[in-house]
């Protein structure tokens, strides 16, 4: 008779790499965010998942608990200044600490043409993929100055190195994010501290942000032309992108700041 294998996301794959961590997710509860919030689980960190959905990272927080993880989930929409303050405070006034820090929080551009783009949009994508960025830099660095060591890591994207049409609002915010990194990491280092920033590139990922875009109208021409892009061709998973936040996340990368990391299965490295 087979017998059922005892397995707990611990036992599984933990290495530990996070051990006494206490690590804030923002948007952890879909896509991307959710598998790094699965792996900082599994390595041993508390895990913050900050995100607007309440019912999805409530659920996920749960699920982490029930299989012998720590996690908690706090609302927290990014665009929000005084939501950044109460969210940092609560952390800090839980656990006592910040160690790691993720803006991973995003929404995609749309689809139109640059200048056909309607400024109100322009001005949302800025607000959530680059404002927000910077907000969470500003009280990350804040909350980790107190022990002058941290990790910030800001999830950008291959749209913040190189453009490809109808994504220039996108574009632009991931590559301000890709900036906004070096500034920030160039700033802490400069009043002493040990705080690193570092920013993620991933290339085309399936998250159910893309899952939009894929069942549009276009959404089959969507495919055709990624399938193409990539030299794996093949379309990252989210826990491929995880993988590379946990590196600067965790002290394998203790001397890396303000550095970029790029996971596209070659896209980048092509023309
Ligand atoms: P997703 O849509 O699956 O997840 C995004 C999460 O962010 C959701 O849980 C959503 O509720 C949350 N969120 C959105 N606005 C928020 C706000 N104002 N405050 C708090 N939470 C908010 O998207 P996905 O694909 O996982 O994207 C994650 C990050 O990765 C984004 O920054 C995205 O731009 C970036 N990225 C995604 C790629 C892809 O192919 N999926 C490629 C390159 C970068």
């Amino acid at each position: 008779m087979n017998e059922e294998p005892q397995t707990s996301l611990r036992a599984d794959y933990s290495n530990g790499q996070l051990e006494n961590s206490v690590a804030i997710v923002t948007g952890g509860a879909s896509g991307i965010g959710q598998a790094i919030t699965e792996l900082f689980a599994r390595e041993g960190s508390h895990v913050v998942i900050a995100d607007i959905q309440d019912d999805a990272g409530n659920g996920l927080a749960k699920k982490i608990r029930a299989s012998g993880g720590k996690a908690s989930f706090f609302h927290l929409d990014t665009t929000d200044e005084s939501n950044w303050e109460e969210v940092i405070n609560g952390v800090i006034r839980e656990h006592g600490r910040l160690d790691i820090l993720i803006n991973n929080a995003g929404i995609g551009g749309g689809t139109t043409l640059l200048h056909e783009t309607p400024f109100a949009d322009w001005r949302k994508v800025m607000a959530v993929n680059l404002d927000a960025v910077f907000l969470g830099c500003k009280h990350g660095i804040k909350a980790m100055s107190q022990k002058g060591r941290g990790s910030i890591v800001n999830v950008s994207s291959i749209l913040g190195l190189v453009s490809m049409p109808r994504t220039g609002a996108y574009t632009t915010s991931k590559g301000g994010v890709r900036l906004l990194t070096k500034a920030a990491a160039v700033d802490s280092a400069s009043i002493g501290t040990r705080i690193r920033v570092n920013s993620i590139h991933p290339g085309f990922t399936k998250t159910p942000q893309v899952e939009g875009r894929l069942a549009s109208d276009d959404g089959a021409n969507f495919h055709a032309l990624v399938d193409g892009a990539v030299p794996f061709r093949a379309w990252a998973t989210p826990a491929e992108i995880a993988k590379g936040v946990l590196y600067f996340a965790s002290d394998a990368s203790e001397f890396v700041t303000g550095a970029e990391l790029v996971i596209d299965g070659g896209v980048t490295a092509s023309v």
